[in-house]
């Protein structure tokens, strides 16, 4: 267990070290290269924030991985997490990544685990797909999105967990997502295409400063899970790129999201709990959801989506500070007959977008359904929808708000709403239909179904004071320390 270092007992000794690593330099240099079994330490520490702190520390480095962007690490990651999970009970550990290119296939978290990759140091997804494990689908979803049966693990994957952290100084995730899209483009995919992190049935999570890049499918998508808190992450993708989603909290309860850049080929948030009669059947929501200063570039999709798969219900969701570019819609709820579930209690407080098609979009119609079971009867509930302060420009479309005939969504209002309409706006600025509610202070000038309640009731949607399990998280400040060899 040479590796192991207890954190705490290693300050005292860091001058005393150095002296060593000096005298064990010279003896390296007389002799020359290739002397691998002389442990030299070179000490060297850096802080991070986390929700806790690890006792154990070990470097992939410890485990034979080798970041030359050929060598296959899997084992290496697997191996180091195995070993580590033993500490689960005695403070936990953390597992360094340095800088460098670590070519890997998929590989699984632990309990009471932090993986940090540094700064430069890039996980890059192996496109080995005949050796890319495959699992079942989600009981909420009953099959894979992208192809009935299985779908193929994430690469960094964990089920039944508390206490994970997966951060760094800006490190990236790489999907190499090219092969996959391609596959899916031609429809040569036997399974759902993996996502770049997916944590399952767990408690208290962080995914934080890290950079994902180019994922086969979503990014990061915590599902039946809780307490959650991504923070200051950037995921780059081909806007063109397939279903390349940002974040999707998908039947969660208390996430936090905030200071997330997202550049997508699909919603940079997408908020889910599950597909039809599946969705219906698990029952387990997504609620008590914050998303804060997020800056979303996604021309074909929303900057924040709730649904299309709402099965087990979305409620008490509250965004702020929401700034989209070039994106085709802010907010969009999407929805179908047969998805039953609900959307309800969703709070929007202060938008910029610039260049969007439409601002606020919901449809009522948006079909895809699991199979050909659906229960035709299960109309979804769309209720309390509060948007307020927002600010547009360059929009073709105010809005789109499409309900289902017979089961309007209800309660929806929007107050102190400016959007500026582009040069060439569709003449309709609103199209509503099966719908009911209120607006104040919006211009363009609603439709009839959202009658004008004047301009003095500006804060007519109401944005809730009290704050969240998730806000009072504190973060301690940990630390690494590194060593060479
Ligand atoms: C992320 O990085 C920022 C800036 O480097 C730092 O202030 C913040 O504490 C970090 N947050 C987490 C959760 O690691
Ligand atoms: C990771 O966990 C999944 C689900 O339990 C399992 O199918 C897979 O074999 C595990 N992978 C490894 C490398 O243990
Ligand atoms: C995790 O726990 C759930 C039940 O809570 C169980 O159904 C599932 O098989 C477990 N998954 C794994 C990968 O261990
Ligand atoms: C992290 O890296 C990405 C990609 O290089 C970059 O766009 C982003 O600004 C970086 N974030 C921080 C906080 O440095
Ligand atoms: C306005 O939006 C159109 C697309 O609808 C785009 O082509 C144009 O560049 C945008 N103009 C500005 C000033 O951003
Ligand atoms: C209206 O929205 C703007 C832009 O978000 C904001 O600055 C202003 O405070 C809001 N007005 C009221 C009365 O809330």
């Amino acid at each position: 267990m040479e590796w192991l270092w207890k954190s705490n007992s290693l300050r005292l000794q860091v001058t005393e070290k150095i002296w060593v690593l000096a005298v064990v330099l010279g003896v390296l240099t007389l002799t020359t290269s290739g002397v691998e079994s002389r442990k030299a330490r070179i000490l060297d520490s850096f802080e991070y924030s986390a929700i806790s702190c690890r006792a154990h520390s070990a470097s992939i480095t410890d485990f034979g991985g080798v970041g030359d962007g050929l060598t296959l690490n899997t084992k290496a990651f697997q191996a180091a997490i195995n070993q580590l999970s033993q500490y689960g009970s005695d403070g936990g550990a953390q597992l360094f990544v340095p800088a460098g290119k670590w070519l890997t296939g998929s590989f699984n978290l632990t309990s009471h685990f932090t993986l940090y990759l540094q700064k430069d140091a890039v996980l890059l997804a192996s496109q080995d797909i005949a050796g890319w494990p495959v699992i079942d689908p989600l009981p909420s979803y009953g099959h894979g999105r992208d192809a009935a049966g299985g779908r193929y693990i994430s690469l960094i994957f964990g089920a039944n967990l508390t206490d994970v952290v997966v951060t760094g100084d800006n490190g990236t995730i790489d999907g190499q997502g090219a092969l996959w899209w391609q596959k899916f483009h031609g429809k040569k995919l036997k399974y759902t295409r993996p996502y770049l992190i997916e944590i399952m049935h767990s408690d208290n999570i962080q995914i934080s400063n890290l950079t994902f890049v180019n994922s086969p499918s979503w990014n990061v998508h915590p599902v039946y899970s809780s307490n959650i808190l991504i923070q200051g992450i950037t995921i780059l993708a081909p806007i063109t790129s397939p279903n390349t989603d940002g974040v999707n909290p998908d039947s969660c309860t208390n996430t936090r999201i905030e200071d997330a850049y997202i550049v997508s080929g699909d919603d940079c948030i997408a908020v889910k709990s599950g597909w039809d009669e599946y969705g219906i059947a698990y029952g387990m929501p997504t609620k008590q959801l914050i998303v804060r200063r997020l800056t979303c570039i996604s021309p074909y999709s929303a900057a924040i989506a709730l649904g299309s798969e709402m099965s087990g219900g979305i409620e008490d969701v509250r965004a702020e500070d929401i700034t989209a570019i070039n994106t085709e819609s802010g907010i969009r709820i999407k929805t179908a007959v047969g998805r039953g579930g609900y959307v309800k209690d969703i709070y929007v407080k202060g938008m910029t977008l610039h260049t969007m098609k439409w601002v606020f979009k919901m449809n009522g119609n948006y079909g895809s359904h699991a199979d050909s079971h659906y229960d035709p009867n299960a109309f979804p509930v769309i209720q309390g929808i509060n948007y307020r302060d927002i600010v547009a420009e360059n929009v073709t479309i105010a809005a789109r708000l499409e309900g289902i005939p017979g089961h309007p969504f209800s309660g929806i209002c929007i107050s102190n709403a400016t959007m500026g309409m582009a040069r060439k706006a569709k003449k309709v600025a609103w199209t509503c239909a099966d719908i009911e509610g209120i607006t104040s202070g919006v211009v363009p000038q609603p439709c009839g179904l959202l009658p004008d309640q004047g301009p003095e009731k500006l804060e007519a949607c109401h944005f809730p004071e009290e704050s969240l399990a998730m806000d009072s998280i504190e973060l301690k400040r940990c630390s690494y320390q590194k060593k060479y060899l």
